[in-house]
């Protein structure tokens, strides 16, 4: 991140000064969740808008066309960031608005509307954090193929060559995918997420692919980017736990972990498959033919910090050991397995934790171990919190206000964890609030809000929650309030 401004340097009582100078406050969105506009300006489908078209597929038969309309109303937003006191804006950009058939020259048009966004962030003073995939691939990549094409790598490539280019130096962190692991086993394997297929084998591959994209984008970018701007990639890394201290829960526990996590890690860190990984799914891949020479060591160009997303932690076991389920992983509802080679996995709900509307189980401690976990076992290696919130069924009060002391209370957990983890060693530089506004929620629609600001669809109305005020006074701290909220 670009450094502290005397502006921004924490004024409150040391007590409360746990995070580090230069900690970077932010909050999060994607193109596809907030921006709308699909058709606009010469974009044309990602494999989200045909998903969301596609009768089942998307609660309500909601579509992101008009979204919260970000792309009309960044300078709104951008102003309503400045308000809260932002320091760091996090967004992705639609691939099929800049190269809409995902190859060949960018338009301009596309190009234009990020250069915009991007220009009023650095006005505001807001340090812009680009994400270039965050699950929207455009429909003629799919249509050729898809993720589970080597192919789609190249492109991904040389789309990563556009932007570097036309916003390059402007902004502070490129990230180059947001959560590889549900584009690969969402979008392949359960097919609850676009494009919607349900083939753990291709799952596998479009995992290995979305890597050695990854892998190539980051020598594009480090090629083409001054030294100051930061290269990353954002994964939702798993805390995985056993249900019970049996050998058999904790194999259980650690092919979630090789399939969910070490997939990711161990090309990308160590330049290496995780043996176990490969064993587990051997029947399904030939994982020789799959990784070519040259692959790991593309992929594993390093990084400069390491995004993590974190909501709640992931608790499996054997089946035969009860009431689990083999679906209910907190990913959505599927026939089909997003674990290929652990279909057989049962996952569980904590007993005795709140939930949030997502029922996922409120546990702040996850944060902290996964942080420390990923410190242990890559030391040194910097990160960044890229997404961490909650969904509450918010409304707007006859007095207009939204009162949401469920999500202060997430919030709050939450950022005491990373605090623990900073003072246990853990290197976090910066938090990032997931999310902005209500958004579209991918296979939940419009249904679950996660924003700090309310968004009233109908209006575009924007209402900042009482979790963006109390968010803006822990920024302008620069710490949390020394008591949670009631
Ligand atoms: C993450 C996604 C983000 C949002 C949150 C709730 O997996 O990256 O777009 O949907 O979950």
């Amino acid at each position: 991140m670009t450094a502290v401004r005397p502006d921004i340097a924490p004024k409150q009582a040391p007590e409360a000064t746990r995070f580090p100078t230069g900690f970077v406050w932010g909050a999060a969105t994607a193109a596809y969740q907030v921006e709308g506009a699909a058709a606009e300006d010469g974009r044309t489908p990602s494999i989200w808008d045909t998903f969301s078209r596609t009768p089942g597929k998307v609660r309500n038969g909601d579509t992101g066309d008009i979204a919260a309309d970000h792309y009309h109303l960044y300078r709104d937003d951008v102003a309503l960031m400045k308000r809260l006191g932002l320091k760091a804006y996090r967004f992705s950009i639609s691939w099929s608005r800049v190269q809409p058939t995902g190859r060949g020259p960018a338009v301009e048009r596309g190009l234009d509307f990020y250069r915009k966004l991007v220009d009023e962030l650095l006005e505001a003073g807001i340090t812009p954090v680009a994400t270039l995939y965050h699950w929207d691939l455009p429909q003629e990549l799919e249509d050729a193929g898809g993720w589970p094409q080597r192919v789609t790598a190249d492109r991904f490539a040389d789309y990563a060559a556009i932007m570097a280019g036309a916003l390059g130096d402007r902004v502070g962190t490129w990230t180059t995918f947001n959560e590889p692991w549900c584009s690969a086993f969402l979008g392949y394997g359960s097919g609850v997420h676009a494009p919607g297929r349900t083939e753990p084998a291709s799952a596998l591959r479009a995992a290995h692919h979305l890597n050695l994209a990854h892998g190539r984008a980051i020598e594009v970018l480090r090629g083409q980017l001054p030294a100051a701007v930061q290269t990353s990639v954002t994964l939702n890394l798993h805390q995985v736990r056993p249900l019970t201290a049996s050998a058999a829960d904790a194999d259980s526990a650690r092919r979630i972990d090789a399939v969910g996590n070490r997939i990711f890690t161990g090309p990308m860190l160590r330049g290496e498959y995780p043996e176990d990984l490969i064993a587990d799914t051997r029947h399904l891949v030939d994982w020789s033919q799959l990784v070519r020479d040259g692959d790991l060591a593309a992929i594993s160009r390093p990084v400069d910090v390491l995004g993590v997303n974190y909501y709640t932690p992931t608790l499996v076991s054997t089946p035969a050991e009860g009431a689990g389920d083999t679906r209910n992983d907190g990913h959505g509802a599927s026939d089909h397995s997003p674990w290929p080679g652990s279909e057989h996995v049962a996952f569980h709900l904590a007993e005795g934790k709140e939930r949030t509307a997502m029922n996922w189980s409120i546990d702040p401690n996850g944060l902290y171990s996964l942080l420390m976990d990923v410190t242990r076992d890559h030391p040194g290696l910097p990160l960044m919190v890229t997404e961490n919130g909650a969904a509450f069924d918010d409304y707007v009060s006859p007095e207009g206000r939204v009162e949401d002391p469920e999500r202060i209370a997430y919030l709050h957990g939450h950022l005491d964890a990373v605090q623990r983890a900073v003072a246990d060693g853990a290197d976090v530089r910066g938090y990032f609030l997931w999310s902005l506004m209500d958004n579209f929620e991918w296979a939940y629609g419009y249904s679950k809000r996660f924003g700090a600001v309310y968004v009233d669809y109908a209006s575009q109305r924007r209402i900042p929650k009482a979790s963006a005020h109390w968010y803006a006074d822990v920024i302008r701290r620069h710490g949390l309030p020394q008591t949670g909220p009631a």
